[in-house]
């Protein structure tokens, strides 16, 4: 499965914002946004990950972000010319994708708690995988209609009448087939590649697959000046509770062992004193002391040389 975060679109919604900087390395309170989609990938398990930008943003995040072998990934990077829809992603991606299936996340979409990814994933074999998630402002996205047994009638883009308040999030799972569905698009009345345009085709195949999203599930997209401060204090709210970060691309690396404890403590000896990384330095510890079959409290004084390097 490869993966792609569409990480387009000149932010003109954030404006001032974004006049210089990338839409998607603004702050979502202690991480540019990309670390979201990014993480909620790595937590699918896909490690070949291609970010799609423009001409003017790609550059900086490939400078930003690198080739991914820190999170232990593979990132490749590709540019949009112009905001043509999130459907000419699979178009420009063609030679990414090669003869895999995949799954793409818009680079400002956040999504937390457990909605079943990993299953959708794991049994997808062909066709088309999208999500439902209720929402109270449905005419801004890609809304389904559901008949009384749950079966999708229709789906329709920023419709002025939704059939439901069930809409399209930004996270999509297709096979190979939609290389060349995209490629056969007409663009829509505002100039795009329409991605609702993509599943209607499936679903006219009768290979589109919807998976509602459950009640715990939060989605938040960041891409308006109070969206971005809403999820800000969400992210905030969650991770003050917990104490637990929340998409740490790191952490998640070294959890699911994309990278070694040592590759770990690299990345962190490589990063300067700030309260992200006193946060992974507590990681480290706990991971450390896992693998050592020594308590964290053992830790303190049984191996002073390992805190003072932290
Ligand atoms: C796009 C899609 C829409 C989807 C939404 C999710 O909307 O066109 O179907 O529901 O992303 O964020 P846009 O970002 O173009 O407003």
């Amino acid at each position: 499965m490869k993966g792609i975060i569409l990480a387009g679109g000149t932010g003109t919604r954030l404006y001032p914002l974004t006049k210089v900087c990338c839409k998607q390395l603004l702050p979502v309170f202690d991480k540019p946004m990309i670390y979201y989609p990014l993480s909620t990938l790595m937590l699918a398990g896909i490690k070949d990950i291609c970010i799609i930008s423009t001409p003017k943003d790609t550059p900086v995040l490939k400078d930003f972000l690198g080739d991914g072998s820190r999170f232990g990934l593979n990132f490749s990077y590709i540019v949009q010319q112009l905001p043509k829809g999130i459907a000419e992603a699979f178009i420009l991606g063609k030679d990414f994708i090669g003869d895999d299936n995949v799954t793409l996340i818009l680079g400002d979409n956040i999504f937390y708690g457990d909605f079943g990814l990993i299953q959708a994933i794991r049994d997808h074999k062909n066709g088309a995988t999208i999500f439902g998630y209720p929402v109270t402002n449905p005419r801004d996205f890609g809304v389904i209609e559901f008949d009384n047994e749950g079966k999708v009638i229709s789906i329709e883009e920023k419709p002025q009448k939704p059939k439901s308040n069930y809409i399209v999030p930004g996270l999509y799972i297709y096979d190979n087939d939609v290389i060349d569905i995209a490629t056969n698009l007409k663009p829509s009345k505002r100039l795009e590649y329409e991605i609702t345009d993509v599943n209607v085709e499936y679903l006219n195949r009768g290979k589109l697959r919807v998976y509602p999203m459950g009640r715990g599930v939060a989605w938040l997209d960041s891409g308006t000046t109070s969206a971005l401060s809403e999820a800000s204090t969400f992210v905030e709210i969650v991770e003050a509770r917990q104490g637990l970060k929340m998409a740490c691309p790191e952490e998640i690396a070294l959890r699911l062992g994309f990278i070694s404890l040592d590759k770990f403590k690299n990345e962190i000896d490589n990063m300067s004193r700030c309260q992200y990384r006193t946060y992974l330095e507590g990681v480290y510890r706990e991971v450390y002391a896992k693998a050592n079959n020594i308590s964290l409290g053992q830790l303190g004084i049984c191996d002073k040389n390992l805190l003072q390097n932290l």
